[in-house]
């Protein structure tokens, strides 16, 4: 028996990887269901070559197209690699279906934590991370923590210190930052990535957005995750015990394996796909502090993290909008962390965290920052 595996966002960076990672194991996975937001071509070409079941436009279906595929009754794995906040219902609905889901989808975790790690209690689903960061947290407390499931119970862990590659921008002046083009900015030095990813690697909005993740994955408190830069992306994290321990993952950069492992965890298997990690090759592995004063985002995502109730979902409309804008030219780069910080300077707070509660954050944070991009 095969296992059956839904991907959202097929036609990505993360969903045409996960394409190849299954391609390479048909003997222990099939594809059920796949879906693009418009790129039907390739979409067409994907359900054809891999034998998919179902596979849905979602301009053309609506929303409801996601949910039909993170649902399906023959998917137990669902791969969300849907860019944004447009991930958050489909991942529910998977979870409280009670399907694994393999997230990529990040913005899920960070605007709704809470009601994410809910539905999985609630429907018996469970949510294994795909970033690199988080996959190697998993890897070295598997087996470790004090209970399999994730959320891990924090008692043997102290710390969570995610790297950062630093981006394009790691060593400029950040008078340069500021004007940086768009070519420059998607420039990622060690990954290839989604656009809005690229982007937010290159203002450090992703280690935000995986340091709140990280908070909801693992239970440890914000004092309790640190980011460092790490230019040569083969460290993925590290994870200190309580007895003074710290075991690390290792790997060239490549989202093929943390993919493969979201497939198969807590078990491993034999990938011929993956290279092999040598460490002459790796070269030296160097470390350095984050310019936290000239990329603004890492620390004005944590802080939003801190507060809770809706300011995370808050900053990630916001910075959503701005990402959008600066892609399309209407703004420059360093207009970005400007507007995120104006919209959570609008923001109002609700303390619960519902579906509802969530949605209408994102909705008066897109408002407030598409003003501010005027
Ligand atoms: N790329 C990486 O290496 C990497 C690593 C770690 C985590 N992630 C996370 O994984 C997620 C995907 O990243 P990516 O780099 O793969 O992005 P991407 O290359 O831009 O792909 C996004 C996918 O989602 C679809 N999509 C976009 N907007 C949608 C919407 N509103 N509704 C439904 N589908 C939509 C796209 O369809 P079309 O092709 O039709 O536009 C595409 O299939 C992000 O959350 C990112 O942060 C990515």
């Amino acid at each position: 028996m095969t296992k059956g595996v839904s991907i959202l966002g097929s036609t990505g960076s993360i969903g045409q990887s996960t394409l190849r990672v299954l391609a390479r194991h048909r003997d222990r996975f099939h594809v059920v269901a796949l879906t693009a937001l418009d790129s039907d071509g390739l979409l067409g070409e994907q359900a054809r070559e891999s034998g998919a079941a179902m596979a849905r436009v979602i301009n053309r279906t609506g929303p409801e197209g996601l949910i039909q595929a993170a649902t399906h009754p023959d998917a137990g794995i669902v791969v969300n690699a849907v860019v944004g906040a447009a991930g958050l219902k489909a991942t529910l609905a998977a979870l409280h279906a009670g399907k694994r889901v393999a997230l990529a989808n990040k913005e899920t975790l960070v605007m709704a934590g809470q009601l994410v790690l809910c539905a999985a209690r609630e429907g018996g689903g469970e949510i294994v991370p795909i970033d690199s960061e988080h996959s190697a947290v998993l890897q070295c407390v598997t087996g470790r923590a004090d209970r399999p499931a994730l959320p891990a119970v924090p008692a043997l862990l102290r710390r969570i210190t995610l790297t950062a590659s630093g981006g394009p921008f790691r060593d400029w002046p950040a008078e340069r930052v500021r004007d940086a083009s768009v070519e420059e900015a998607l420039n990622h030095p060690t990954w290839r990535m989604g656009r809005k990813i690229s982007i937010d690697s290159a203002t450090l909005a992703n280690k935000a957005l995986e340091v709140i993740e990280a908070h909801h994955l693992f239970g440890l408190g914000y004092d309790d995750l640190g980011v460092i830069v790490h230019p040569q992306s083969i460290i993925h994290a590290f994870v200190e015990f309580v007895d003074g321990s710290v075991l690390s993952q290792l790997g060239f950069p490549n989202m093929e394996l943390p993919i493969l492992y979201a497939l198969t965890h807590p078990e491993r298997l034999a990938d011929p796909g993956v290279a092999r990690f040598d460490p002459v090759q790796a070269g030296p592995l160097t470390f350095e502090p984050v310019r936290a004063r000239d990329f603004p985002l890492l620390t004005l995502g944590v802080e939003a993290g801190r507060k809770g109730g809706t300011a995370a979902a808050a900053f990630n409309a916001a910075n959503e909008i701005a990402v959008e804008a600066f892609l399309m030219g209407r703004i420059r780069f360093g207009r970005i962390a400007e507007i995120v910080e104006g919209t959570l300077e609008r923001h109002e707070i609700t303390d619960a965290v519902t579906l509802d509660s969530v949605i209408e954050a994102d909705r008066r944070a897109r408002e407030d920052a598409r003003r501010l991009c005027c």
